[in-house]
C-alpha cells in the first residue's frame, strides 16, 4: 500500500535518537536548545526560536503571550486543520472565519480587511500544504489596524515567502513538527519570533509560568503550561533539519511530475506550482457526484489499487462546536467545497517517480480517462 505520508527516517535519526536515549538526560535539555539555535540558522539567523512539544501549543502560547483572550475575535480561515481555530476557543477568545481561495486554499488580505471589527485582536494566516499565503498585504493591514500577526506555518517549514524562509520576519509564527510534516521531533512544534523581547514571557508560558532569578530563586506571576520538547525528539528533529532543503526539492518534483501528468478533467481541479511552495501535500478536489461515485466511494476504489489518500479538511466552520458559534452551510463557499471534494494524494520524499505515474494512472482510469 502506498501511503498519503510517510516521514523519511534514516540511520541519522536513528543514531540521534539512541544517543539520546543513553545519555541519561532524555527530557528537554542540551539537544533542545541545539535545535531551536539550527532551527534560527536555518530561518536565516535574527530570529529567537523557541521549542515546543506540538505547533497546537506553539499557537496557544503565541495567543497568550499576544494577550488574546476573552471578548477578543482572531481572524481565522475556514479552510484548516481544525487546531488553528481550537487554540482561539482554548484562550477564551472568538474566531471569526473567512473564506479561503478555492485553489491557494489560503486567505487574503481583501478576505480579512472585511472581517474586521472593534473586537479583532489578532489575525492568523496558514499556509496550506506549504504554500505560501501572501504575507505582505496581510501584514500592512494590521499596522494599520493595529492587529496582530500570529502565522500558523504548521504546513510550512522550509516554505519561502518573496525568497525568504517563512519565520524569517513574522512574529511569531508557529512550526509542526508532527510526522506527516516536512521534518518531524514525533510530537512537537517551533515558534519564531523576530522581536525577542517576548522570549521571556514565551518562556515562562511553555513552562508552568517559572522563572529564576539570578540566585536561582523560583517564581511564578503567571500561568505557564507544560509545552516543552524533549530531547529525544529535538535529536530527531536535529538530524531531520540538515535534509530538509533535499526533502523539499524532492516533495517539488514528484509535485510537478503530478501536475504533467494528472489527467485533465472536468470534475479534476489541482493545485497549482508557486515559487517557495514547500508541497507538504499535494491535495486536488474532485467532484465525486459528477462520476455517480462520493469520496467514500472514490477512496474505496483508489484503496483497492493499493493507493492510500487524505482528507484535508472539512471546512471547519461547519463541525459542531462551531455551528454552535452560529456558523451555518453556505457561509463560506470556497472552504465548503473543498472540504467536500478534497483529497490529498501522495506525497513524501521517499516516493519514486514510477509512484506519481501509478497514482496518475489510476486516477485517470476512475475518472474515466
Ligand atoms: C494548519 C495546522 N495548524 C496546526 C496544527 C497543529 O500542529 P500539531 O499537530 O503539531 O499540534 C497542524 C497539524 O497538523 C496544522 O496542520
Amino acid at each position: 500500500m502506498l501511503p498519503f505520508t510517510r516521514p523519511s527516517i534514516g540511520e541519522e535519526e536513528q543514531t540521534a535518537v539512541r544517543g539520546v536515549l543513553a545519555s541519561g538526560w532524555i527530557t528537554t535539555g542540551p539537544k533542545a536548545k541545539a535545535f531551536e539555535e539550527a532551527l534560527a540558522d536555518y530561518l536565516g539567523g535574527g530570529v529567537r526560536v523557541l521549542a515546543f512539544n506540538s505547533g497546537t501549543s506553539a499557537l496557544e502560547a503565541a495567543l497568550l503571550a499576544a494577550d488574546v483572550g476573552p471578548g477578543d475575535e482572531v481572524i481565522v480561515p475556514a479552510m484548516s486543520f481544525v487546531a488553528s481555530a481550537n487554540v482561539v476557543l482554548r484562550v477564551g477568545a472568538r474566531p471569526r472565519f473567512v473564506d479561503v481561495d478555492p485553489v491557494s486554499r489560503n486567505l487574503s488580505a481583501v478576505r480579512v480587511e472585511a472581517a474586521i471589527n472593534p473586537n479583532t485582536k489578532a489575525i492568523m494566516p496558514v499556509h496550506f500544504a506549504g504554500r505560501p499565503v501572501d504575507l505582505n498585504p496581510v501584514y500592512a493591514l494590521a499596522a494599520v489596524k493595529g492587529l496582530v500577526v500570529i502565522e500558523d506555518a504548521a504546513q510550512a517549514i522550509g516554505t519561502r515567502y518573496r525568497d525568504r524562509p517563512v519565520g524569517a520576519f513574522g512574529n511569531p509564527v508557529c512550526f509542526s513538527f508532527h510526522p506527516n510534516k516536512n521534518i518531524t521531533t514525533v510530537e512537537g512544534g517551533a515558534l519564531a519570533l523576530a522581536d525577542h523581547s517576548i522570549a521571556k514571557r514565551l518562556e515562562r508560558i511553555r513552562f508552568h509560568g517559572i522563572e529564576k532569578d539570578e540566585s536561582g530563586n523560583v517564581q511564578v506571576s503567571e500561568w505557564g503550561g507544560k509545552m516543552n520538547l524533549p530531547d529525544v525528539g529535538a535529536a530527531l528533529g536535529l538530524a531531520q533539519l540538515p535534509k530538509l532543503d533535499g526533502f523539499n526539492a524532492r516533495r517539488r518534483e514528484l509535485a510537478v511530475r503530478y501536475l504533467e501528468r494528472l489527467p485533465s478533467h472536468p470534475s479534476l481541479l489541482v493545485p497549482e506550482d508557486v515559487p517557495g511552495h514547500s508541497w507538504h501535500m499535494f491535495c486536488v478536489c474532485i467532484d465525486y457526484s459528477a462520476l455517480g461515485t462520493d469520496r467514500t466511494g472514490f477512496m474505496a476504489a483508489l484503496a483497492e489499487h493499493g493507493i492510500g489518500s487524505g482528507i484535508h479538511y472539512p471546512a471547519i466552520h461547519l463541525f459542531a462546536l462551531y455551528r454552535r458559534l452560529g456558523y451555518a452551510p453556505g457561509d463560506f463557499a470556497a472552504a465548503e467545497r473543498i472540504g467536500e471534494q478534497t483529497l490529498t494524494l501522495p506525497l513524501f520524499p521517499g516516493m519514486a517517480d514510477a509512484d506519481v505515474d501509478f497514482v496518475c494512472g489510476a486516477l485517470g482510469e476512475l475518472l474515466g480517462d
